[in-house]
């Protein structure tokens, strides 16, 4: 299994990251030419985080995304359902849970905030997972989604399209250690609802004052919402 389809299926998914989890960091810095550093830190901000918070980071992968919260003193814990991934996380000094984002192992309202990094654009249902982010965040707590979205000037927006879609695959094919995986990445990413419609669905799925903001011009957008 090198590549999962768009009509996404759990165990490709996760088999298709079991296959770039032992170069996944440092491909996703090179793609990103060491953007993927300031979407962290800008996620991190986000969520305005304080000490001895409950924080759960969904498909965490690596947990590079959950050390960076950490960092602000609340609790994180990393959920993935690749256990590859999690393998190569597990000197970040954070806890790895292996969980299905859509049937998470945790009670109602455990979590004052709910993160999910580039993770959402691969659930097989992004609605339900969602969904299930709010179940187990507690009545005021936060969600922050970082993922891939849509530059928002014309020609910067066709120069992007054109690297994702030509060079992307080229330069992964260097470092990664599964460059097909790579050319779905490109695709998903085209075919990912833009910053306003992705904001429709996040509130459609149980959570109030739904913002966003563009990171590198909308390549990624940070979207928050509030738990009623
Ligand atoms: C692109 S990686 C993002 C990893 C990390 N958040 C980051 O920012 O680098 C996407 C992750 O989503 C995970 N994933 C996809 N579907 C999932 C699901 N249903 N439940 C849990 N994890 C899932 C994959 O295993 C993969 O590790």
């Amino acid at each position: 299994m090198a590549r999962a389809d768009l009509q996404k299926k759990p165990n490709e998914v996760a088999a298709m990251f079991d296959g770039v989890a032992r170069r996944y960091d440092l491909t996703n810095t090179v793609l990103s030419f060491g953007q993927d550093r300031r979407w962290r830190t800008r996620t991190a901000r986000a969520l305005d985080l304080q000490p001895g918070e409950r924080v759960l980071d969904l498909a965490a992968g690596t947990a590079v995304s959950t050390a960076e919260l950490a960092s602000s003193g609340a609790w994180c814990v990393a959920a993935d359902f690749s256990l590859c991934m999690l393998e190569q996380g597990r000197d970040r000094g954070v806890p790895l849970v292996a969980a299905d984002g859509l049937h998470l192992p945790f009670a109602d309202q455990t979590f004052d905030a709910v993160t999910i990094s580039f993770g959402l654009r691969n659930i097989v249902d992004p609605d339900a997972a969602l969904r299930e982010l709010a179940r187990v965040t507690r009545s005021g707590g936060r969600l922050v989604v970082c993922e891939f979205s849509t530059p928002v000037w014309g020609p910067f927006r066709r120069i992007y399209m054109n690297y994702l879609m030509r060079a992307l695959p080229l330069v992964a094919r260097k470092v990664s250690s599964n460059p097909d995986a790579y050319v779905y990445l490109a695709e998903s990413i085209r075919a990912w609802p833009d910053q306003r419609e992705l904001g429709e669905r996040i509130h459609a799925a149980g959570w109030d004052d739904v913002a966003w903001r563009n990171l590198t011009g909308g390549v990624v957008a940070l979207h928050r919402g509030v738990k009623p």
